[in-house]
């Protein structure tokens, strides 16, 4: 057999059986496993054993974007998602850098951070020195909730007590740390938590309150890097090096002023949250941290770093927590999520980690490298106007005819779609 790569040309413009069984061939799915790609894959009954007062399921378009080298490995990458262009955007992006080696990437181990809230401590210093003289023990306490989890190599990794002023008075946070291995790790963590919490109370002579896992996991970060010759950058308008340069420039502004980070964070998102979900990971608690962690400098800032090298190329760079986990979860639970994770083809948490820093970095690359030449409404409406063809009755055949027309009558409009189809027949 040759090797397994991921590039895939042609591939958008096959029917969508014919791509199910690429797929299923590229990830050995097995009949069912195939079956849960045509059909819809989870079950209202199912769904009905997950959530509360369920009526359905509701769908999203699940993809597969192509070209991901990673750390010389090649990867499909599943993408549930709504919006028009991401997918053939990261595709694009995922090529350029693979011509420039690929991404390299690297990760924390999976820790996660749990807090304890302690209020009414008499005496802080010596609330914290106890915690301190006694962190075997609590660490050993916090092992103790979870003995499969310890089994494989996770548990307590760290106590750490900070006290922190509020509107209510002081109070003394004592922070877990605790390695979930392959696990996302909120029900572990938060057992742990509540194992811990009465003999915190006692140590430090407190009350303690909320127990609950943190969502700006960063001792649990996944790091991506690539580099990408300055020709392949190059556009009809541009030269790759001065391509290069309006990217670097890019980045500047979303690294110096939030209201631009905040969009190039979404950029950035748009990629990771779709596989996040293609997983059936918890996306909420992935967006909570990369924003949390976009201002852990005090100042809300880009999650990405791109500039010109030594040698004129461009480098990019994202560091971001990553709270993902392969059990648990609706990751087994959900079919598709079950499937896509088999697509995917990773061994572990972390790997799983590293391949959404990676998608990041691309999705972001795509976006600035389209704003900061072309701008992106070419493509978004190259994208509407396929679907306002459609919406219009056209056939396959006839789709992408009527929607070069429509673009190249800067006209995008339902009845002009129908008025060419008349002409057409
Ligand atoms: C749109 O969903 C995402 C972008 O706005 C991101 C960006 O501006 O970098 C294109």
């Amino acid at each position: 057999m040759t090797e397994k790569t991921s590039r895939l040309p042609g591939f958008y413009k096959l029917p969508i059986e014919k791509r199910i069984a690429i797929i299923a061939e590229w990830a050995g799915l097995d009949e069912a496993e195939t079956a849960v790609l045509s059909h819809n894959g989870l079950t209202a009954t199912q769904a009905d054993t997950m959530i509360e007062n369920v009526l359905g399921t509701f769908e999203l378009p699940l993809g597969v974007a192509a070209n991901f080298l990673i750390n010389d490995k090649d990867y499909l990458i599943p993408m549930a998602v709504e919006e028009p262009s991401v997918l053939a955007a990261v595709s694009h992006a995922a090529k350029l850098i693979r011509a420039g080696g690929g991404f390299q990437t690297s990760s924390t181990e999976p820790v996660m951070i749990g807090q304890i809230q302690v209020l009414d401590v008499p005496d802080m210093a010596a609330a914290s020195a106890a915690i301190h003289a006694h962190k075997a023990e609590l660490m050993a306490i916090a092992d103790g909730s979870d003995p499969i989890i310890l089994k494989l190599g996770g548990g307590a990794r760290d106590i750490v007590p900070r006290p922190i002023e509020t509107a209510v008075g002081p109070m003394l946070i004592v922070h877990l740390h605790f390695d979930t291995r392959d696990a996302m790790g909120a029900n572990a963590i938060n057992t742990a938590l509540e194992r811990l919490a009465p003999r915190i109370a006692e140590l430090t002579n407190g009350r303690t309150n909320l127990r609950i896992l943190s969502n700006l996991a960063d001792q649990r970060l996944a790091t991506a890097r690539c580099t990408i010759p300055a020709e392949k950058l190059a556009t009809p308008d541009f030269s790759g090096t001065e391509a290069a340069r309006r990217i670097e420039e890019a980045n500047a502004f979303a690294i110096a002023d939030p209201y631009r980070a905040a969009t190039h964070n979404k950029g950035i998102m748009n990629g990771i949250d779709a596989v996040v979900i293609a997983t059936g990971n918890d996306w909420r608690a992935i967006e909570a941290g990369a924003h949390a962690y976009a201002v852990k400098d005090g100042r809300y800032t880009a999650l990405t770093d791109w500039h010109v090298n030594e040698n004129g190329d461009l480098y990019g760079e994202i560091t971001l927590p990553m709270a993902v986990g392969m059990v648990g979860g609706a990751t087994k639970v959900h079919p598709t999520a079950r499937v896509a994770m088999k697509i995917l083809g990773v061994q572990s948490a972390p790997e799983l980690a590293e391949v959404m820093a990676a998608v990041g970095l691309a999705q972001n690359l795509a976006a600035i490298k389209a704003l900061s030449t072309v701008g992106i409404q070419k493509g978004h409406m190259r994208l509407h106007a396929r679907q306002v063809a459609m919406a219009a009755g056209a056939s396959n055949s006839a789709i992408q005819r009527i929607a070069n027309q429509l673009v190249a009558e800067k006209n995008i409009n339902v009845n002009r779609a129908k008025e060419l189809l008349t002409i057409d027949n």
